[in-house]
């Protein structure tokens, strides 16, 4: 089914200029970026968005470093986007992800991993509205 997924293009490669090569997979593998705005998110909008990580050691970290240089923030459109995402994107940690994943070419540590994607329905609805109102998604 067609489904949206919600995605970030995290600060470590905004600031090495990969938005456009990160793009490119996405709509290589046949996402639709319905949806796009670079932000400067503050520390407090960060933790906002990852709250579900608030108790995790590394919590403090990821709202740092997700504040520390513009992201871009995308909803991608197309059949299966949220599990077809996942798959661009490879394993959290770039050392696990497979040859050809976002991860795996760009990422820099499991921290500074590139990119976010949304991993399951209800949250893609979620972090979908935490960043966009409807009048923002073109499909
Ligand atoms: P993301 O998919 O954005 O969801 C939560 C993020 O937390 C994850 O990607 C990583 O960037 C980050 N993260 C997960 N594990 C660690 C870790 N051990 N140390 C630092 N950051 C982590």
């Amino acid at each position: 089914a067609t489904e949206r997924t919600l995605s970030i293009i995290k600060p470590d490669a905004t600031k090495r200029n990969l938005t456009g090569k990160i793009n490119a997979k996405f709509e290589e593998a046949g996402l639709r970026i319905v949806a796009q705005k670079r932000i400067q998110l503050s520390k407090a909008q960060a933790g906002a968005f990852y709250a579900v990580h608030k108790e995790r050691p590394f919590y403090d970290e990821l709202c740092e470093f997700m504040a520390s240089a513009p992201v871009v923030v995308q909803v991608l459109e197309g059949d299966n986007a949220i599990a077809k995402n996942r798959e661009v994107m490879g394993a959290t940690n770039p050392a696990d992800a497979d040859a050809g994943t976002i991860r795996a070419e760009f990422a820099e540590s499991v921290g500074e991993n590139s990119v976010h994607g949304s991993d399951a329905p209800d949250t893609a609805k979620e972090e979908i509205s935490f960043f966009f109102s409807g009048l923002e998604i073109v499909g």
